[in-house]
């Protein structure tokens, strides 16, 4: 015979596991129930399904990855997270309709049933989170690669990506010089993203995309990451090879010794060209057009706090343009640190000097230069043309008996041509030779780009000290 008090507890229990039971299981049947119950079940298969596919390589779509590994997580997410929030609504309806009496809707750590609940609970959830986090980790870290940037917005950032592939920088991932490290960047740099997302959607983009981009992370903090301006010293020494249309065989070779400096080992004064990038120093400008290829004010503040401002005759800016004060950093010279584009005269006499443009067929640097300034409607177009262009032009130079005899030589230096357009020129996106160039050196000081911004010997101070041109200054005196 059982006790009275027993039963009881008994009857309580099995009322309080009965309405658990209710509770959980009319979760199913009200509406939100149901979608989260779906949106989980249905989400949770595809990333199996895709996690299979994505592993054995059966499917290497980018935009496929992106739906495993981002969308339907966070779809996963979203309907687990409604399941509690179906339970809650009719926890709350009961009680408002008092079908229940709140003593039946509690956790009872001593009743087994209860216990077995919740340690399916925890295991379910263990699993649901550690699926979760491996699967967002990888969307994580595919969005952060440069294979992301450059692949998935392709047309869109095809000039930058290959440009960069080639560079210096090819193993520098986009977002250390774009984003940087610390998480508030990182979401800036997302939300900025999902503009541009948005943009390239709606095709509401500028072709080329403009320069200099204005919100770039400050470079001082990006580049110096990994370079280090006091480390700099002494010179470096470039050389630049040019031919003429007359002379394809014996270029004219400069050898130009840059002081690049940083800081003086004896002294521990910085000097030569890095000196603008100092300790100690600030330099800052107000540029009077968007490019940054004029510039009005210069201020330079020393240690100690003493200042010189520069001033030239013409500081009206370009209209809609306020100038305001920008502090010089790596860009302001190394605009073009990884996105290097080449000239297009210079990366001719590249080729004539290393003989991948057979220098001996006379008249193939002026033919080439025609040749890649021909503007292709599309990189297929061009790609179909440049070696039969290059083979007709030369045929009407030297006749069809000499490109029989060369046609190996002149179809290797076609080749040559259609890489140097291809790692150049895109026309949907309006990049051409020359749309970016560098601000390092004088070479197009005419536009607007280079050193000459400034060292121009019009910026003066009132006492009338200049920002000089002196050849000597910046590299030896070329001969
Ligand atoms: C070493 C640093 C560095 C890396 C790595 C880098 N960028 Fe840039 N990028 C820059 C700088 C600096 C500019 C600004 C140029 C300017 O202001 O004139 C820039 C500009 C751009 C622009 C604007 C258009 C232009 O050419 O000026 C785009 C688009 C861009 N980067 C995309 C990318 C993508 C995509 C990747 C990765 C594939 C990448 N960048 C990697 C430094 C970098
Ligand atoms: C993650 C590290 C990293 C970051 C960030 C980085 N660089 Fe570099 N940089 C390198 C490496 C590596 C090289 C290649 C050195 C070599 O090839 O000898 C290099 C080379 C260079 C060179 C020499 C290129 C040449 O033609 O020899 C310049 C100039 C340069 N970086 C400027 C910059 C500027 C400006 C920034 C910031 C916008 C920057 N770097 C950001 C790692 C980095
Ligand atoms: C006043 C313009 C200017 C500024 C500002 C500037 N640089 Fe340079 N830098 C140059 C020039 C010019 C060269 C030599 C030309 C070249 O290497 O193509 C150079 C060379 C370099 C090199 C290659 C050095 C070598 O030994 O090959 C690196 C790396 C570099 N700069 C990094 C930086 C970083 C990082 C910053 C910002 C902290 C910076 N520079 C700021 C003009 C500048
Ligand atoms: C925004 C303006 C500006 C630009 C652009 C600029 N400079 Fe300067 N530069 C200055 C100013 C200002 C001084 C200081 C003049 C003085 O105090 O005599 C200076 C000084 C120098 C010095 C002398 C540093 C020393 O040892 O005291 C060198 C070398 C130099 N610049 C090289 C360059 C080179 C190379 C470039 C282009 C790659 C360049 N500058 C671009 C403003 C500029
Ligand atoms: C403010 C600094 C500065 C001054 C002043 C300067 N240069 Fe240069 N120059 C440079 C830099 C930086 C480069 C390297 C460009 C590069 O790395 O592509 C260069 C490159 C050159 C080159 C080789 C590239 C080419 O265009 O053929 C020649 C030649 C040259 N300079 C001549 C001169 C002469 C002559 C003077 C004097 C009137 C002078 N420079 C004054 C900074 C300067």
């Amino acid at each position: 015979m059982t006790s009275p008090k027993h039963t009881n507890d008994t009857n309580r229990r099995s009322q309080d596991t009965d309405v658990w039971k209710e509770l959980l299981s009319c979760t199913w049947k009200t509406p939100l129930g149901i979608i989260g119950v779906s949106l989980t079940t249905i989400s949770v298969t595809l990333i199996i399904i895709g996690l299979i596919c994505h592993l054995t390589g059966l499917i290497s779509d980018h935009y496929f990855f992106i739906f495993t590994f981002l969308f339907l997580p966070l779809m996963m997410l979203f309907g687990l997270a409604l399941i509690p929030l179906a339970c809650y609504f009719r926890r709350k309806k009961w009680f408002k309709d008092s079908l229940i009496n709140i003593n039946h809707l509690q956790i009872n750590l001593a009743d087994k049933q209860h216990r077995k609940g919740i340690v399916l609970f925890l295991i379910l959830s263990v699993i649901n989170l550690t699926i979760i986090t491996l699967v967002l980790y990888e969307g994580y870290r595919f969005t952060d690669s440069s294979y992301f940037c450059g692949v998935v917005c392709h047309e869109v950032m095809d000039p930058e990506y290959s440009a960069h592939q080639r560079s210096p920088h090819a193993k520098v991932p986009c977002v250390s010089c774009h984003i940087g490290t610390g998480s508030n960047w990182y979401v800036q740099a997302n939300l900025s993203g999902i503009r541009q997302v948005k943009a390239i959607i709606s095709g509401d983009f500028n072709r080329p995309i403009t320069a200099p981009v204005e919100h770039l992370r400050p470079a001082r903090e990006t580049c110096e990451s990994c370079h280090w301006p006091d480390k700099f010293h002494g010179k470096k020494i470039k050389e630049f090879v040019r031919f003429t249309n007359d002379n394809q065989t014996n270029p004219q070779i400069q050898e130009v010794a840059l002081h690049i400096g940083g800081r003086n080992p004896v002294t521990d004064e910085f000097e030569g060209i890095h000196w603008h990038v100092s300790r100690n120093i600030t330099v800052e400008y107000q540029a009077l057009n968007k490019k940054r290829t004029r510039i009005g004010k210069v201020r330079v503040t020393k240690s100690g706090g003493t200042t010189e401002e520069y001033s030239t005759s013409n500081e009206t800016p370009d209209e809609g343009v306020t100038p305001e004060w920008r502090t010089m950093d790596c860009i302001d010279c190394h605009n073009r640190p990884t996105h290097i584009y080449d000239q297009l005269e210079q990366i001719i006499n590249f080729g004539l000097f290393s003989k991948k443009i057979t220098p001996g067929i006379t008249g193939i640097r002026e033919d080439s230069i025609t040749l890649l300034k021909t503007e292709f409607t599309s990189r297929n177009e061009a790609t179909e043309r440049i070696i039969p262009n290059l083979l007709e032009l030369i045929t009407k130079r030297h006749g069809k008996d000499f490109v029989d005899e060369n046609k190996k030589e002149i179809v290797r230096s076609g080749t040559f041509l259609l890489e140097a357009y291809l790692n150049n020129v895109w026309p949907k996106m309006k990049v051409s030779w020359g749309t970016y160039r560098q601000h390092l050196g004088h070479l197009y000081a005419d536009e607007g780009y280079g050193c000459f911004r400034c060292h121009d010997e019009e910026h003066k101070t009132k006492s009338g000290k200049l920002i000089k041109q002196d050849c000597d200054m910046c590299h030896d005196e070329p001969e």
